[in-house]
């Protein structure tokens, strides 16, 4: 495994991010295709004997039982002072008021039940899912530089918005001294590029470690355009990010298949590599379901695509709209 340091901060992580809201209970929450934590342990457990040791999780992840399934699962297979745990709040965990958003008191509630499921004193990376427009910027960031403080939160994070939103989010957090946030977790893949224009600039400029969501297009870029999965059949939220310039996306998927073919790998290693060639990126967020998914996320980490690869896998993207900010 490689380590980086994440963005500029002093924290080393592994150069793969685990994704774990693939882990799960598919009765709670809103992902029918999630594993239960009988599914879910061998793939974390295989995670961490191939050295990862950052994993990402969220308080709406089934319903909290990611938090749980993860904070069970890596108390017993590693160790705390190794491993870096992220999780995020913003999504509603109940209904009615104050069950959502970033507010002082969601964001005080929510960390400690995030604690309670992971069953640890403090997270490694604590992060903003969305951006909450019915919050005052500044009530949010002093609520997250005091959970700094109080030590439940080494490191705070952000995760898709606009540019211009976490641009001023940055300068109010300067102005006023409180805790900067150290990194953006935002969608990107060679199936949606529009980060391109404004979000990794400003990241680079900013000394900000980005950890892209959903690097493999949820599996689409590592099979044909056609074919499904349990996974894809089901997936919500999946659903609302590939709807359009469907005949240029496919093409991408081919280029993909002809790249992988010729250097005869798997395509989700090229997937992989095209993300990880980007110099702004510290670690991809990888979803594994299998254990071949975490093989060839390793495999990818050795995989340098020359320029003309590269010139091949883009050559068909178009512009899309924005998605993933909801
Ligand atoms: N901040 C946010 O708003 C946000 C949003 C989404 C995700 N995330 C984070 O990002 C993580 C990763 O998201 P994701 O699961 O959508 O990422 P992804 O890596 O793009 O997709 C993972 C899926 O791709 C397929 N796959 C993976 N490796 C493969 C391989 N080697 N060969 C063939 N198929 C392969 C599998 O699909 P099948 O299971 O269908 O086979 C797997 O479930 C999440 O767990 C979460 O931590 C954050």
């Amino acid at each position: 495994m490689e380590y980086v340091k994440l963005g500029t901060t002093g924290l080393d992580v592994s150069r793969l991010c685990l994704g774990c809201m693939t882990y799960g209970d598919p009765q709670r929450g809103r992902h029918e295709w999630t594993l239960d934590e009988a599914s879910s342990r061998p793939l974390l457990r295989q995670a961490v004997e191939a050295g990862i040791n950052f994993f990402d999780t969220a308080n709406v992840y089934s319903d909290g039982s990611s938090e749980e399934i993860v904070g069970r699962a890596l108390k017993e297979f590693t160790r705390r002072d190794e491993v870096v745990i992220a999780t995020k709040v913003h999504g509603r965990m109940r209904p009615g008021p104050n069950g959502a958003g970033l507010s002082r008191k969601a964001i005080m509630q929510e960390i400690d039940a995030s604690l309670t499921r992971l069953g640890t004193d403090y997270v490694d990376l604590y992060q903003i899912h969305r951006f909450d427009y019915d919050t005052p910027i500044e009530e949010t960031l002093e609520a997250l530089h005091d959970v700094v403080k109080a030590g439940k939160a080494r490191y705070i994070g952000a995760s898709s918005m606009y540019a211009w939103q976490f641009a001023t989010m940055l300068h109010i957090a300067d102005a006023n001294g409180w805790t900067r946030f150290a990194t953006m977790q935002n969608y990107l893949n060679l199936l949606y590029r529009e980060e391109e224009r404004e979000m990794l600039p400003l990241c680079e400029a900013e000394g900000i470690g980005v950890i892209p969501w959903s690097p493999l297009a949820r599996g689409r870029l590592t099979r044909d355009w056609d074919e499904a999965t349990e996974r894809s059949r089901t997936d919500v939220f999946g659903k609302t990010l590939y709807q359009q310039t469907a005949e240029a996306d496919r093409k991408v998927v081919e280029a993909v298949a002809t790249v992988a073919a010729q250097r005869g790998v798997p395509r989700a290693q090229i997937a992989l590599a095209w993300v990880l060639s980007k110099d702004v990126v510290s670690a991809p967020i990888v979803g594994a379901s299998k254990p071949g998914h975490i093989e060839d996320a390793v495999s990818a980490l050795a995989i340098a695509l020359s320029d003309a690869e590269i010139d091949q896998l883009e050559a068909a993207y178009v512009p899309h709209a924005v998605v993933g900010f909801s």
